[in-house]
């Protein structure tokens, strides 16, 4: 794998912290980001901040074990992340929001919480895969790290009830495409409605599984 220059990280954490919040994805103080270095610290973006208005110098850089490095006081949600990326040796990065669509889907009771987004789409299944929702923990409660611990073995996008979506990858850029993915099926979830839906073949589904393997 070709090193992570932290200078780099930090810029990049910036540009799609701006894009993000440009996009309405990213709203308020909502949502965080983080990318994994070389040396297994994380650059996380700070608690309590917009995603659109960031410097590259507040970032906080945390170890594996959740201590501050230097920066800002960090993330609440740092144990989440740090959680997905021991379970994930491949994930290089992490995308948290609170995205409108996506979070009304979190909110809603599913009898089957194994996959809460329907196979609508060729790309939710290539990009996105299986949804599980999890319960419900406050936001930086030390369980919701342990929940998104036990999913991530198997996932690499999980939805917190009444919350949002975690999505991890290879790169910040693929998180966010991903992350992209999910939100816009969200949407069309919600505009299909109750209009009888043709939704992809469980042949569709593992066909486009083998294929584009995430
Ligand atoms: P932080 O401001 O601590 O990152 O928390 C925001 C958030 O999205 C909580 O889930």
């Amino acid at each position: 794998m070709t090193p992570i220059r932290e200078d780099e990280a930090r810029a990049e954490i910036v540009r799609y912290g701006a894009l993000l919040y440009e996009r309405r994805l990213a709203h308020g103080s909502a949502g965080n980001l983080s990318v994994r270095l070389d040396d297994g610290s994380i650059l996380v973006t700070p608690t309590n901040c917009s995603l659109g208005a960031l410097t590259p110098e507040q970032i906080s850089k945390v170890s594996p074990d959740g201590i501050l490095l230097s920066g800002d006081p960090p993330s609440k949600e740092s144990f989440f992340h740090l959680a997905v990326y021991a379970e994930r040796p491949q994930a290089g990065a992490i995308v948290h929001l609170h995205s409108t669509h996506a979070v009304a889907v979190s909110c809603l009771c599913h009898d089957d919480t194994s996959n809460v987004l329907p196979p609508m789409t060729a790309y939710h299944v290539m990009r996105v895969g299986k949804l599980p929702l999890l319960p419900y923990y406050r936001p930086g409660d030390r369980r919701l790290a342990d929940a998104v611990r036990e999913a991530a073995k198997n996932h690499h996008a999980v939805l917190l009830a009444n919350h949002g979506p975690i999505v991890s990858a290879k790169s910040l850029g693929e998180a966010v495409s991903i992350y992209e993915e999910l939100e816009e099926t969200a949407k069309l979830f919600f505009l299909v409605g109750n209009r009888p839906v043709s939704l992809l073949t469980c042949d569709e589904v593992t066909e486009l599984e083998a294929a584009f393997r995430n």
